[in-house]
């Protein structure tokens, strides 16, 4: 079958043998039937780019569900089954009045695999509401706990993506959020310019959640529109003195201090200095407003915007100094 709507990119690429799994009971009796020695582990689909057709069995992890574990006065414990989309999660929890998620609002994928790159934005994080997820080792096919420290979270960085990559299938995350005292998060300027035109003063978790829909809409095109992965590479984070040599040249530079030695650029405006905001070769291209962001026109290939991807990082490179390193999982 065709993989094309099971990729946020809408990359054409071919799975042998596919199965959709609906229960950790049906993933667990697949994983005991050596039939398909090997898997390949499909979730949303949504940071990944399929450079090539699979022909191992794909297993798409459609497992869904939303429960209370507990609660307190003020917190409440949410787990969310793998399978379940991500935003829509986001949004069940705000007409809970949950908080804590609404800076994620409309990132596309689902739940099981947000922890795997640590997803973040407007300020947020993963690691800063979850609690733990539930795995099943591939090896051993049981059932293991991770709390936060076992995911050794980075920024879009998790144990799920070194040591335990390709070993461990996702089937739950739970989360901690808060029910009253929400702790806003506005600290991105742009969510507090965003705030002000909506003319909002006290915002309210519902209102932050607007603000990042509204400013997400303007910048990031929508896969069920544009194929694409979000931002396709990683923000680098380089030495102070590096930083301070490429600041003389361009005053303007953006830059967020990471540590006391260490500065993280965007790669999206180190991209359309390097002339390749809204470029298209063939159906690859760069997206007209986040040059962070590669695009499907409609039929490119997999190989087709690896290879754009990899134009970039030479260019990028060969003008910056700075290696970018691709943030989405390329198959190949
Ligand atoms: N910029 C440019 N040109 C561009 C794009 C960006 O000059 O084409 C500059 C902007 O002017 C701004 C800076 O880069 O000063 C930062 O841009 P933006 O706020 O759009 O954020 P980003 O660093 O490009 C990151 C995340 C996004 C997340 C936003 C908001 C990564 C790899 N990406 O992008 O995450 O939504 O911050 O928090 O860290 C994703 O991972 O898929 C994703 C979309």
């Amino acid at each position: 079958i065709s993989l094309k709507p099971y990729n946020t990119f809408g990359i054409d690429s071919m799975a042998k043998h596919f199965v959709s799994i609906n229960s950790v009971k049906e993933l667990q009796q697949l994983l005991d039937d050596h039939s398909y020695p090997e898997k390949f582990i499909l979730g949303g689909g949504s940071n990944m780019l399929m450079a090539k057709d699979i022909d191992t069995l794909v297993v798409h992890v459609n497992i869904k569900g939303i429960e209370k574990v507990s609660e307190t006065a003020s917190e409440v414990i949410i787990t969310a089954k793998a399978g379940e989309n991500w935003h829509q999660f986001v949004l069940w929890c705000l007409e809970q009045d949950y908080g804590g998620l609404e800076n994620m609002s409309l990132i596309p994928g689902n739940v099981g695999t947000a922890p795997i790159q640590n997803i973040g934005a407007y300020g947020i994080e993963l690691k800063d509401v979850f609690q733990s997820c539930e795995a099943i080792e591939i090896s051993s096919n049981t059932l293991k706990t991770f709390d936060r420290e076992d995911c050794k979270f980075g920024y879009r960085n998790s144990i799920f993506k070194n040591e335990a990559k390709g070993k461990y299938i996702i089937t739950s995350v739970t989360f901690r959020l808060t029910k009253n005292n929400h702790k806003l998060n506005t600290s991105y300027g742009a969510i507090e310019t965003e705030l002000a035109e909506m003319g909002i003063d006290v915002p309210k978790i519902k209102d932050i959640s607007n603000a990042v829909i509204a400013i997400r809409q303007r910048k990031l095109p929508d896969p069920a529109i544009l194929g694409n992965s979000g931002s396709f590479f990683k923000n680098p984070i380089i030495k102070k003195e590096a930083f301070a040599v490429l600041q003389q040249k361009y005053p303007d530079i953006p830059h967020y201090v990471v540590s006391n030695d260490e500065i993280k650029v965007p790669a999206g405006w180190l991209i359309e200095e390097a002339g390749f905001k809204g470029k298209r070769f063939g159906d690859a291209g760069v997206h007209k407003n986040q040059a962070l962001v590669l695009v499907n026109h409609g039929n490119a290939t997999g190989s087709e915007l690896w290879g754009l991807a990899q134009k970039i990082q030479q260019c990028v490179l060969a003008r910056f100094g700075i290696a970018i390193e691709a943030e989405v999982n390329v198959i190949q």
